[in-house]
């Protein structure tokens, strides 16, 4: 087993753990796996290429062999990212490409597929890892597993924010219904449902700003890993 150490991060999307953990890799000075965007990438691909999501065989066969690129320029921005040759960084971050997203992380033989690749990320020096089942599937021997949550009012409120800055406009009782239908999905499914791991430590964020949040996440690394060096955000 490998000795390279791991901290996984996961829980419902709003929780505000992609900017938690992308963060906290920053200040590790470790890598990034945003194992959601993998997910994303399989679910526009798949509807890209017209495969159904009722042809499990075919697009487990397309997220093993999903030809994507993360490029990490600017250690301080979103890395970009490459489905194909094709930059999909933003239209990955879409409703519809959750949606897909959601669908196709609830068939087994995707999940498998998508295994080894996530595996892959953990390299010298640590990983962080970003999803629904990292602490629980994925990385079930990682150091230090964190499960961040809140009420999905408070959830829906942030992504109405979060795309009202981006200029989209949506209807937040219509998000709320979206996130209430995707928690069901994701939690109900047969394997990796969205489920705290038993040893996971689970942080409700509905009460926290992101700087509380981070404050509580590095009290947990330090006392979990008193060996890392936590820098600054920006490195
Ligand atoms: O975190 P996100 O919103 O980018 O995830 C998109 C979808 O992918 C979400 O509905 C659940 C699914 N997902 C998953 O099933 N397992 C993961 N490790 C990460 C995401």
């Amino acid at each position: 087993m490998s000795d390279i150490p791991v901290i996984t991060i996961d829980g419902p999307s709003g929780s505000g753990k992609g900017t938690i953990s992308r963060t906290l890799a920053q200040m590790l000075g470790w890598h990034f796996l945003d194992s959601g965007a993998l997910y994303r990438l399989v679910g526009l691909g798949g509807a890209r290429h017209h495969i159904a999501n009722t042809d499990e065989e075919k697009i487990a066969n397309y997220a093993r062999e999903l030809a994507v690129r993360f490029e990490t320029g600017d250690p301080d921005a979103e890395p970009r990212i490459y489905l194909e040759d094709h930059e999909v960084s933003g239209e990955l971050r879409t409703e519809t490409c959750g949606e897909l997203a959601s669908q196709v992380a609830a068939i087994p033989a995707v999940r498998e597929a998508l295994l080894a690749r996530q595996r892959d990320f953990r390299q010298a020096p640590g990983l962080v890892a970003d999803g629904r089942d990292m602490g629980t599937t994925v990385f079930p021997e990682a150091n230090l597993k964190i499960y961040l949550t809140a009420s999905a009012e408070v959830r829906a409120q942030r992504r109405y924010k979060q795309l009202k800055d981006k200029g989209i406009s949506v209807n937040l009782a219509a998000l709320v219904q979206d996130i209430n239908k995707r928690d069901a999905r994701d939690s109900s499914r047969s394997v990796s449902p969205l489920v705290p791991a038993i040893d996971a430590i689970v942080v409700d964020t509905s009460e926290m700003d992101i700087p509380q949040v981070m404050n509580r996440v590095q009290e947990l690394v330090r006392q979990a890993l008193p060996d890392v060096t936590l820098g600054s955000p920006s490195g």
